[in-house]
């Protein structure tokens, strides 16, 4: 008998974790196979409905693990909510709880609604007193984000009225929607990263910016350490992903004078950083999860 497959979705045709996916999976008595969005039919039915992959009947998987992330695009949610349909398919990261974690209004009155802390935020379209605003968020200096943004773009800090002004004068002017959002300064420039499988925190990273920058995204060239994972940082990590309804996670946190609080729930973490900063067996934690998740 051939072993149970874990589908990836995923856009990236080389990656970090597609490597360590491959790696892992034979040891746990899995099969990976990876599945790009752009490939995909969708036959929408009540009764059959099915996927169709290069133009072929695809197979149940007996996991698919929905890795799109933040670039999970209205097609790409369809496939998830599609194999949710399916029979005997187990699910990792369902389609509704990525998209919650991805768009930021959402996120964010999600976690309000769960009682997790996170930085005062204001959602502007284009408020008629900014400067009321941005000193309800206890600034300037205020960080401004896109709520679209990802991997540290359309993330920016407004150090002054006049430039904060200026920015979503720009931003307005291409109809964006922008976060007005306090700054969270006890730790200026890092922050950390939570990465939780199955209800379960695994270990804690800090990740500092380059000198003099304050986005400490990985992709942005931050280098990251191994930080012990305190109760605090595991219980906000845990209650954030349980509200998204995420099954995995990578939680941000960012410290401020009254301590953590939690700023991005990510459905798709990378874990490049995470493996080598903390030790952990990222890959193989997931897929013992996915094993889990059919009973193996
Ligand atoms: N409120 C904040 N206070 C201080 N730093 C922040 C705040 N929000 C974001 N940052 C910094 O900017 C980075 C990117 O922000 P984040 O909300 O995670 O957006 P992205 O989706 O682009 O990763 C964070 O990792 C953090 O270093
Ligand atoms: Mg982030």
């Amino acid at each position: 008998m051939s072993e149970p497959t874990v589908a990836v979705l995923t856009e990236d045709r080389v990656s970090y974790s597609r490597t360590r996916f491959e790696e892992e999976a034979p040891a746990i008595g899995l099969r990976t196979r990876f599945l790009h969005p752009q490939h995909f039919d969708l036959l929408v039915d009540p009764r059959l409905p099915k996927a169709y992959y290069r133009s072929r009947l695809l197979g149940p998987p007996a996991v698919f693990m929905a890795r799109t992330g933040s670039e999970t695009t209205a097609f790409a949610g369809a496939i998830i909510k599609q194999m949710e349909a399916a029979p005997g398919v187990e699910v990792i990261n369902t389609r509704d709880a990525i998209m919650r974690s991805r768009d930021k209004l959402l996120a964010h009155q999600t976690l309000a609604q769960a009682g997790v802390p996170f930085p005062r935020t204001v959602l502007a379209r284009q408020p008629a007193d900014l400067a009321k605003m941005v000193r309800m968020v206890g600034g300037p200096p205020v960080i401004l984000k896109l709520i679209s943004g990802t991997h540290g773009r359309g993330v920016m800090l407004g150090r002054d009225l006049e430039s904060i002004e200026a920015t979503l004068e720009t931003i307005w002017a291409l109809n964006e929607t922008l976060l007005i959002q306090e700054y969270m300064s006890a730790h200026a420039g890092s922050d950390i990263r939570v990465i939780v499988v199955g209800g379960r925190a695994l270990a804690a990273m800090r990740r500092t910016a380059k000198l003099g920058r304050f986005r400490a995204n990985v992709h942005q060239g931050a280098d990251v350490e191994k930080l012990q994972m305190d109760e605090r940082m595991e219980w906000l990590a845990l209650r954030a992903t349980e509200a998204m309804g995420l099954d995995v996670a990578g939680v941000d946190l960012v410290e401020g004078a009254d301590g953590y609080s939690v700023i991005e729930v990510n459905s798709a973490p990378g874990f490049e950083g995470f493996e080598h900063a903390t030790g952990v067996n990222v890959a193989r934690e997931m897929l013992r999860y996915a094993a889990f998740r059919i009973g193996l």
